[in-house]
């Protein structure tokens, strides 16, 4: 077995590299021109719904120089069973891991979403929850309302036995608040996380570039931001398995997140940039391993939460 398979709760993956929701168009299929989708530790989808969703009217990004983008996509997708009958059969033929990112506007639309794969286990490896989209009118409800965020975890356990992972988001003053009425509904992993809010002015027009207002913060600017939040949560929560997300380009970064307590992490941003991000970041990892002669890349899982001071790091 490679040093880098790692176990995210009860979800087998061959290494902790997967590619975030909506970086990788519908199911990834344009990066598999670059590399074998099946090297990754797993690709999670754009975000479904149980019907096509539009998307927010143009320009939907604008680049922030050295720091990230800023989108406005609005979860614009094919819908559930278009994925399935057209994009998941390409994914299973590559033999890639999925996870199949959910969305709806009302609670009754989650249900019915996941209603519709409930019982394909074999070909998902886990479900992730969109509760934070930032980009559509209501898209942040169910993360900033435990209450909400309880409810639909809850339910959604109760129609599959597919694991499921809840994403949330970052415009919250406290994460683990959320973090937690998702545990309490038995999710199997967190998220952390989606995109933070933004906004940018055009000068000239006197107004904001996108045409919402505000759009969703990614990219390196946001990496301090979710590296807290995945410490917060890892030191409340360390039985719950973490998923780091956010300005992940490098190697280094990757590490950075399994020490502050994330047991595998995706590659967003980074992959409009460099679409062989995450086969670098693999790369990378394998040496990191070989170097520091470890067995296993979950040695490192939450090292930082450690008192002991690293040798190399004293006086
Ligand atoms: C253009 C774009 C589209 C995105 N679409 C989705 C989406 O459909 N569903 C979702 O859960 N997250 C979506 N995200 C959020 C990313 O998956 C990720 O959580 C976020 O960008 C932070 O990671 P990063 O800094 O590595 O990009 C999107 C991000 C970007 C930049």
């Amino acid at each position: 077995m490679s040093l880098l398979a790692t176990n995210v709760g009860n979800v087998k993956l061959k290494n902790p590299v997967l590619l975030a929701s909506g970086t990788c168009g519908v199911a990834a299929r344009e990066f598999s021109s670059y590399f074998n989708l099946s090297e990754l530790g797993g690709i999670v989808t754009k975000s479904l719904g149980i019907r096509p969703w539009v998307g927010n009217p143009t320009p939907r990004v604008v680049e922030i120089p050295n720091c990230g983008i800023l989108n406005s996509i609005g979860l614009q997708n094919p819908g559930i069973e278009y994925f399935a009958k057209n994009e998941l059969p390409f994914l299973t033929e590559q033999n890639a891991t999925v996870v199949l990112n959910v969305v709806g506007e009302t609670l009754d639309e989650y249900i019915q979403a996941v209603d519709y794969i409930k019982n394909r286990i074999s070909e998902f490896s886990a479900i992730e929850l969109n509760l934070s989209c930032p980009n559509v009118d209501g898209g942040l409800d169910f993360s900033q309302d435990p209450k909400k965020a309880f409810t639909v975890v809850s339910e959604i356990k109760k129609i599959t036995k597919i694991p499921l992972w809840a994403k949330l988001s970052p415009n919250i003053t406290d994460i683990t608040v959320i973090g937690k009425a998702c545990i309490d509904a038995g999710v199997d992993g967190l998220s952390l996380i989606n995109t933070i809010l933004g906004l940018a002015i055009n000068r000239w027009t006197k107004k904001p570039v996108l045409p919402r207002g505000v759009g969703g913060y990614s990219g390196p600017a946001i990496k301090p931001i979710a590296l807290r939040m995945v410490w917060q949560t890892y030191k409340q929560f360390p039985k719950i398995p973490i998923i780091g997300i956010g300005g992940i380009h490098t190697t280094d970064d990757a590490i950075e997140f399994l020490l502050c307590g994330a047991s595998c992490i995706q590659v967003g941003t980074a992959n409009f940039a460099n679409p062989k991000a995450s086969i670098e970041i693999i790369n990378g990892l394998k040496d990191y391993l070989e170097k520091n002669k470890l067995s296993s890349i979950s040695e490192i899982v939450g090292q930082a939460h450690q008192n002991k001071t690293p040798v190399s790091a004293r006086h």
